[in-house]
This record gives C-alpha cells, sequence and structure tokens, in this order.
C-alpha cells in the first residue's frame, strides 16, 4: 500500500456531512444498532428470507434495500461447532439470490456460491457442519456477476461461529454491551434518499467507493460503551474501500482475531487496514471514561496512480463521492464512541489468547501461480485471472482434500484482495518479504499489493456441479471476470 500521514494529532469538530452533486444531506450521530442475534444451532429450521425492505438511512427519506429477515443488512447468525447448522435460504425477491457463508469451512454444494442459485420463489436448504475455531464471518449474496448490486443494497450480514470446546480467552463477551458488531460500508444517496450506484467505466476499474460511511445500517453512529475493555468485531463489507483504522485521539488498541478466528497472542496497534471482505476483532480500553473518534485513513488504491481520484474526466465519473476529511491527513470518521456509568465486564486484556487447536497444515506439495490482471478490463474486456475471464463451465484448478500447496498471487495495476472459499489459508510472504502467521492470523482474504505467497489447503471436498471460487474482492472486479474455480477431490 501507498501509505500516508495517519490521525496526526489536529482534533477537529465535527464537520458538517460530506455532500455529492445533488444529494441530500445524510445526518451523521444517530446510535449504533446492533443487529439481533440468529442462533442457528440444530435441527429447528431457521428461516432467512432474502427479501426487498425500506430501510432508514438519511433524515425525512425511506430508501429501498435488500435484506435478509430485516430491511437492511441480516441477522448475526452464530453457529457452534460440533453442530450441523440447517438455515433455510427463502428468495422473496424477483432476482436470484445465494446465501455465501463467507469464510466457513463446508463442502462447495452448501457454500452459497454462483452455482447454488436461489430462485425468486424458492428455497435453499444447505447442511453446514460446523468444524473450525471461533471466528467472525460473514454471509452475503454471491450471484454470477451480480455480486457487487446485491452486497450494496443489503444482501449481506455477520456470522459467528462458536466453540463451546474451547477455553475461554478472557476477552470481553457480552453482546451488544462489551462486544459489538461493526458491519462497515461506504454509500452514496440520491436526492430521494435511494441508494446510488454505478459499476460503470471508472466504478468499475476502481470498483465503486462513496462518501458516506454506514456502520450497521447507520450514517456514523455513534455508540455507547461501558469504561473498560471493549471488543470491536470489524466487518468490512464494503464493495471497494479499503479502511486504514484508527483512533483521533492516537489511542492504541489490540487485534485479537483474524478473518479465521483468535491470534496466539493481542497484538498491539494504532492502526488498523482491512480490505473488503476482511475481519478483524480489536479490543479497546475505554477506561479513562474519554469520548473517541473512530477515523480511517483515505484509500489510496487507485489503478491511475492517484489520477481517477484526484479528479479529471475519469474522476469526474467517479459518482460516488469521497468522505469529507477531517484532518490534513484525509482522515474521515467512522463512527464515534461516547462511554457512560457501566463498568465494563472486562478491565485487562489476557497476555495469551489460548484457543482452539488451530487447524493443521502439510507440507506443501506444489505451486500454483494466479495472477491478478486488469489490463484486459481497462481495455473494455473483462478482468481476468491468469489471462482468463470467469467462465462458469471452466474449472480452473483441482485440488486434493487435505493436501498443502503454496498459491503464488501477484496483482496487477493496483492492489487486489484475494479470496479463497472453503478454507482459511496462512501467509507465507508478501512481496518476498516473510509473513509472521502470529501478526496475519488464520485469513481467507489477504490484500496483495504487489505478490504474495499463500499456504492453501483445503479440507472438504467441492465437485464440478458447486465448485468452490477464488477471487479479487473487490465486487466490481469479481463480477467483471476476477474469478476462477476449483474442485476439491
Ligand atoms: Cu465473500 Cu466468494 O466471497
Ligand atoms: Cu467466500
Ligand atoms: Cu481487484
Amino acid at each position: 500500500m501507498r501509505r500516508r500521514a495517519f490521525l496526526g494529532g489536529c482534533s477537529a469538530l465535527l464537520t458538517a456531512p460530506a455532500f455529492i452533486k445533488g444529494a441530500i444531506a445524510a445526518q451523521p450521530g444517530a446510535d449504533l444498532t446492533v443487529p439481533p442475534i440468529m442462533d442457528i444451532d440444530g435441527d429447528a429450521g431457521h428461516i432467512l428470507n432474502a427479501g426487498l425492505g425500506q430501510h432508514g438511512f438519511v433524515d425525512g427519506a425511506s430508501t429501498p434495500v435488500l435484506g435478509f429477515d430485516q430491511g437492511y443488512l441480516g441477522p448475526i447468525l452464530r453457529m457452534k461447532r460440533g453442530n450441523i447448522a440447517r438455515p433455510v435460504v427463502t428468495n422473496k425477491t424477483s432476482i436470484p439470490v445465494t446465501a455465501h457463508w463467507h469464510g466457513l469451512h463446508i463442502e462447495g454444494i452448501n457454500d452459497g456460491g454462483p452455482h447454488t442459485e436461489v430462485a425468486p420463489g424458492s428455497s435453499w436448504h444447505p447442511e453446514l457442519a460446523i468444524d473450525q475455531p471461533a471466528a467472525t464471518l460473514w454471509y452475503h449474496s454471491h450471484t454470477h456477476m451480480r455480486t457487487a448490486s446485491q452486497v450494496y443494497a443489503g444482501l449481506a450480514g455477520m456470522l459467528l461461529i462458536d466453540d463451546p470446546e474451547a477455553p475461554d480467552p478472557g476477552l470481553p463477551a457480552t453482546w451488544g454491551v462489551d462486544d459489538l458488531p461493526l458491519i462497515v460500508q461506504d454509500k452514496a444517496f440520491q436526492d430521494n434518499g435511494r441508494l446510488l450506484y454505478s459499476n460503470r467505466g471508472p466504478n468499475r476499474m476502481h470498483g465503486f467507493r462513496a462518501g458516506q460511511i454506514v456502520v450497521n445500517g447507520v450514517i456514523r453512529p455513534l455508540a455507547s460503551v461501558p469504561r473498560g475493555m471493549v471488543r470491536l468485531r470489524i466487518l468490512n463489507a464494503s464493495n471497494a474501500r479499503i479502511y486504514h483504522f484508527g483512533f483521533e485521539d492516537g489511542r492504541g488498541f489490540h487485534q485479537v482475531a483474524s478473518d479465521g478466528g483468535l491470534m496466539p497472542a493481542p497484538l498491539a496497534m494504532t492502526r488498523l487496514t482491512l480490505a473488503p471482505a476482511e475481519r478483524a476483532e480489536i479490543v479497546v480500553d475505554f477506561s479513562d471514561g474519554a469520548n473517541a473518534r473512530l477515523l480511517s485513513g483515505p484509500d489510496t488504491n487507485d489503478p491511475m496512480g492517484g489520477r481517477m481520484m484526484g479528479g479529471g474526466m475519469m474522476g469526474r465519473m467517479m459518482v460516488g463521492g469521497t468522505p469529507e476529511a477531517v484532518n490534513d491527513a484525509g482522515d474521515f470518521e467512522v463512527m464515534r464512541f461516547t462511554t457512560d456509568d457501566r463498568a465494563a465486564p472486562v478491565t485487562t486484556l489476557p497476555g495469551m489468547l489460548a484457543g482452539a487447536p488451530m487447524p493443521e497444515f502439510g507440507e506443501p506439495v506444489r505451486r500454483r501461480k494466479f495472477t491478478l490482471n486488469m489490463e484486459a478490463g481497462m481495455m473494455g474486456r473483462g478482468m481476468q485471472i491468469s489471462g482468463k475471464t470467469m467462465d462458469m463451465d471452466r474449472i480452473d484448478a483441482r485440488m486434493d482434500k487435505g493436501v498443502a500447496e503454496i498459491w503464488e498471487v501477484e496483482a496487477d495495476v493496483m492492489a487486489h484482495p484475494f479470496h479463497v472459499h472453503g478454507c482459511s489459508f496462512k501467509v507465507l510472504s508478501l512481496n518476498g518479504q516473510a509473513a509472521d502467521p502470529a501478526v496475519t492470523g488464520l485469513k481467507d482474504v489477504v490484500l496483495v499489493d504487489g505478490t504474495a505467497e499463500l499456504l492453501v489447503q483445503v479440507n472438504r471436498t467441492a465437485d464440478d456441479s458447486a465448485p468452490f471460487m477464488f477471487h479479487c474482492h473487490i465486487l466490481e472486479h469479481e463480477d467483471a471476470g476476477m474469478m476462477g474455480q476449483f474442485t476439491v477431490a
């Protein structure tokens, strides 16, 4: 990444919301809402209805959206290790949708990828045998060439894996009090409150990015937290925006979990970069009782070396707008925290995070190379991986179940968040530098800005009828063809 100066000491007052041309004012500062938890823990049929709804993002307007079981987004699904979860996905919309369990280790047939479309009016009955460490995952529609618009409209939610056998790591765990989900997205609104979206021209090249930051469906919300340690489960559910989170007052925090679950020990940091589809759990100390503002540095991931973002004809064709900067470094507000009188149950962070045993990786038996090509896409053809645009009828790789491989991934023109279905992988190196798994954690998405080497081992099967996907998680790139398919037998 091209890194920018971040979070200078400047404490600008809350600034007016950013406007995009002709758009209505979006009011920040409403209370953070915490989506309800839906336990999917046994045989009972839990129905998840994909449907059309209305959601109040902006004052005085109601926005047509899509959601799972609620207006916008979906409930927090919670599944237990050792159980078979049997959610029923029913499609009450007029378009085909899917429900992909992003980060879940399950067979291809249950994965909810583009081969398992749920037609309007019908239902899908996956059987999810949960066997992986406790983790913060998510779910979203994954319809062939329509994922970006459907996720943007709201077909996404968070998914938690609980491991009843694992020792208690001693982390904050009172849901909605000191354990908060933060589903972070960027949106743009038209005059009438409708969502503004485009995947054409530079919006496709760049990935659609927009000027209003929304957390759990609320524009730049305010969360009231107890004094002490608070755990934030952050999911970047944006189509394309990369965040560089940090607090305005420069306070440090600890990352305790990555995509695939707990890290070996809390990792101290002042800034956290999260690319689309990545998750991180962090613990923030609010015992000082001060108010705090969570900011993000600007997203500088740009195929044109800054020319598209900066303006010019291409810049003007980008319709989503840019969040209003609150300081000279270009940082913008994500949300605010205020402390209340409650004493937090957890006041000290454990030194180690003794979790469940991590999945074991064997010795790698082969290397594969993948190049994420966008040059062809820039010429108006599809985007590609290793010279090929996604084809539902072509299998790009065949893996052996339970056998480790090294995947070398190279990113072309800009940084691409590379995602692999059906597993969590280890990052071995980034741009030729060895990566420390204690720092990266177990991943299912990695931001590749240059080259990466991944240790990939899939312990679930997927056949030609419902293969696993590997793809760029900038959703406009994925829809344009930067995706491939693999089987595991
Ligand atoms: Cu989050 Cu292939 O998806
Ligand atoms: Cu996925
Ligand atoms: Cu990409």
